[in-house]
Formats: C-alpha cells, structure tokens, sequence
C-alpha cells in the first residue's frame, strides 16, 4: 500500500518527482499556486520539455494515482507525507531566496491535522533543516506532531525519468530515525542505496556534489586551452585521465561550459554561505570564474574564425538550451555568447528544436527557426553551442552548399576536425589543434 503524499511545486524537481512517486504506487498530489498551471496539468499539458514526462503524467492521471490541485490547504490536510519542491531562485549577492520555502512551510504548519512529515525537496542552503523546523514549531505551537527530512534530489534535465527512477544513491538527512526509514520505504522499490546521515550534511552533499561536478568541467575547460597552445587534443587526454579509476570519466567534456538552473546557481550559492561561514571557498571561486570566461573567449574563437571581427558578418548559432534534450535556457552559454557577438555587430541567427520561444523573450534583434539548414542558408559561420541530435546529425555536404563561408566553429566538439578539413570547411574546436594546418595536405 503505496503512502498519501502531497507535493508542493510544480515546476521540475516537483512534477518529475510527484509522477515518479506514482508510477511507484503511491497516491499523490501535486499542489501549486499557479491555477493556470494545475489546469494545463490536468490536462496531462506539460509545461517542460522533458522526454517521457508526458506519459508518465497521462499514464498516472488515468489510474488515479496522480491529481493536480490549486488547493495546497486540503492537499496537505489530506496527505501524510509533504514534499516541499518548491523553487528557490538565487538572488544577485549570490544568496538564495528562500521566499517560497517559508511561504509553503508555513501552510504546511497552518493545516498539520496529525502526525506529518514534512520532505525538503528543493535545493537549500546548508541550515534550512533547522530553519523550517523551528518555523514550523513556531507556527503550529509545540505540540505538533511532525518531523522534517531533508531528502535532496539529483536529477538531471533531460534524463530526469530515468535519474529519478535509478539514481546514484538516495540522500536521507533527519534527526527522527523513524521518519528517516518512512522517507527511505518511499523509495524501495527502485532499489537504489540509501544514506543516512544528520540534516546538515544531507544539504551539503547536494551542493558538494554540484559544486565538484562544476569544479571539474572548469578544470577540462582550462586544459582545453592549454591544448589548444600546445598541439594536444582534450579529447585524448581526457579519455586518458578518465582512464584513472579515481577520476573517472564522467564530466569531462570540454566546450562553451556549464550553464542551467542548477550549477551556475549553487556554485555561487554555496560560495556565499561559506563567506558567510568564514571559509573562502577558493577552488570554487575559481570554477565560477573560469566558467563565466569560457563563453567570453569562445566569442572571441568565432571572431578570430572570422578573421578577427564579427562586424556585419551573418553568423548562425545552433542551439539555444544549456544543454541538449531540455527547452531550458536558463543560464545557457549560447545566449551569451549571442549577446556578446551581436554587441561587436553580427547579425544574429539561431535555431533550436525545442527552445526558440522561451528563448526569444531574451533574444531581441535574432532571427530564430526552428530548422537548421534555414538558420545556415547564407550565413558566414555556423556556431555550435548545443550538442542536439539534430546538429551532430546535419548533413555536411549541405550545410557547405547552404553556408556562404564554410566556417564552422564547434563549441561543443561534436564534428570530426579531420572529416572537417576534408570537406573544405575552416574548422575550429575546443582544445583540439589547429586542423587546417594539421590537414592544409590532404585537402
Ligand atoms: C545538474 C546535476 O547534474 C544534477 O545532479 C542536479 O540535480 C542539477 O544540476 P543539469 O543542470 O540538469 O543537472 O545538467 P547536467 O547534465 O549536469 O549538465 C550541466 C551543464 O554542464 C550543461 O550545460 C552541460 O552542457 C555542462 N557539461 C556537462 C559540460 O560542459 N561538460 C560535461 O562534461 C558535462
């Protein structure tokens, strides 16, 4: 018999989990303040690309076992366990606005009808644990019955289905053994191993772990250019270093570097809550940085492939999302890196399959389609920023009889640089030589 569960926040931690949780056998709620939202949800109409999450939704409505609500008060009246998966955008110092965490505890603690256990789903500065127990203390008078676990979630856009039904490990931070082993049955039936650790430290695997992850495609990113200055190819050695079990080879992709909802967020998340510790988190500092300049001299590689200024020249990027299989392009590298070529005088294009529209609002004076060999008809430089099917897939004789300068500069290495040179492009990568030199003989 599956658990009663009601899930604060739709957006994408709280819907994919909440579907999850009912293909699992649970009962469960997904409740949110945005009434036009819950109808389009009702509707099985999902308001994120997210491969899979509509039939998971639709397969879910249909049994019963997942329903949408406008009505947190009975949505939480009505459950036993309540997720808090509600968003907690960063704020320019760095910090993290805890608004709507505050906002749904205090509901929470307004409706406590019996026992509940109240789940922090949403990404939370290290402290938060103690911050909504006491609130709910505060709110609901001593005697009431609840207990809070702080149960992170790892997933990754565009393979959330599948994270969220096999992920890594299950973080589980109570101080309540029992609610602690309630939260960890949840998840059983995926058989995924479980740790259990104090509140403090669950909060501070989620953002270690993004901030490492972060740590490391800066760390590639650098070699990258140090390559690029020497001959050797990023793709080599870091196939080599993954090699090293005790590196591993995940995460090692060079390119225009990290963007998205999650790590451009935490990393300086986290850099604040530590300052605010007292410990300056210098590698971190570092990761923040490197990332921010990586998009800058990658604007530059496309001037220079265009000997030296972009001014009046058309160039045509190819993906707008921060990274393939999602419409997200929150912190994407590509709206930057438009930003700044279109500030030095390109004429802008870009496609994407799935995000023109939610990235049109940010692209003012770009052309966007939404098919790729338009977007390159007549274009001087065709530069990639997403690694889409679509792109990695283009048909190259075309795209040189489309382009009316065969300049290709690859962002995120998805091009052979040899087949490149061979076709007539002038290509250029991230951390690979300078094929034109390597290849001018072949050609
Ligand atoms: C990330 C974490 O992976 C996930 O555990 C957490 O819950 C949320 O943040 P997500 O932002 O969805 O997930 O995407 P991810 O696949 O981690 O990629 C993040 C960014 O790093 C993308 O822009 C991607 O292009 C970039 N990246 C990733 C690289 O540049 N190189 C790599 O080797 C890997």
């Amino acid at each position: 018999m599956g658990e009663k569960i009601a899930v604060i926040g739709t957006g994408y931690v709280g819907l994919v989990s909440g579907a999850c949780f009912a293909e699992i056998g649970h009962r469960v709620v997904c409740a949110d303040v945005d009434e036009g939202k819950i109808e389009r949800l009702r509707a099985a109409d999902i308001p994120i690309y997210e491969p899979g999450l509509d039939h998971l939704v639709r397969r879910n409505l249909g049994s019963g076992r997942l329903r949408f609500t406008a009505d947190i008060d009975t949505a939480v009246r009505d459950a036993d366990i309540v997720y808090v998966a509600v968003g907690t955008p960063g704020l320019d110092s760095g910090a993290v606005d805890l608004s709507q965490v505050s906002q749904a505890v205090r509901q929470i603690a307004a409706h406590l009808n019996g026992y509940k256990i109240i789940v922090i789903k949403s990404t939370v500065p290290v402290g938060t644990f103690r911050f909504v127990e006491q609130t709910v203390k505060e709110a609901a008078g001593e005697n009431a019955r609840f207990d809070v676990v702080s149960n992170p979630e790892f997933l990754r856009e565009g393979s959330a289905i599948r994270d969220s039904f096999h992920p890594d490990r299950i973080v589980i931070g109570a101080t309540s053994d029992t609610a602690a082993r309630r939260i960890a049955r949840v998840h059983e039936s995926m058989g995924t191993e479980v740790l259990f650790v104090d509140p403090e430290s669950a909060e501070l695997i989620k953002y270690a772990s993004n901030a490492f992850l972060a740590a490391k495609i800066s760390f590639i990113n650098e070699m990258a250019n140090v390559c690029e200055k020497t001959g050797a190819d990023i793709a080599l050695v870091a196939r080599g270093m993954g090699m090293d079990r005790r590196i591993g080879p995940y995460f090692l992709q060079a390119g225009i570097g990290y963007g998205g909802s999650c790590f451009p967020k935490d990393t300086k998340a986290q850099l604040h809550v530590a300052k605010k510790l007292g410990c300056d988190m210098k590698i971190l500092q570092a990761a923040i940085e490197v990332n921010e300049r990586q998009r800058l001299l990658f604007a530059d590689k496309v001037a220079r492939a265009l000997d030296g200024s972009v001014k009046d020249r058309i160039v045509a990027v190819m993906g707008l999302a921060f990274k393939p299989n999602t419409d997200d392009v929150r912190e994407a590298p590509a709206l930057d890196i438009i930003r700044v070529l279109r500030q030095s005088g390109a004429q802008m294009r870009a496609y994407d399959p799935v995000a023109t529209e939610k990235a049109g609002l940010h692209l003012p004076g770009v052309c966007l389609y939404s098919d790729p060999y338009e977007a390159i008809s007549g274009a001087d430089a065709m530069v990639v920023c997403t690694e889409w099917d679509q792109v990695k897939n283009m048909d190259l004789h075309e795209v040189k009889r489309r382009l009316r300068t065969p300049v290709v500069v690859d962002g995120r290495n998805v091009f052979e640089p040899k087949l490149m040179v061979q076709l007539g492009f002038r290509y250029h990568s991230v951390g690979r030589k300078n094929v034109q030199e390597e290849y001018a003989g072949i050609v």
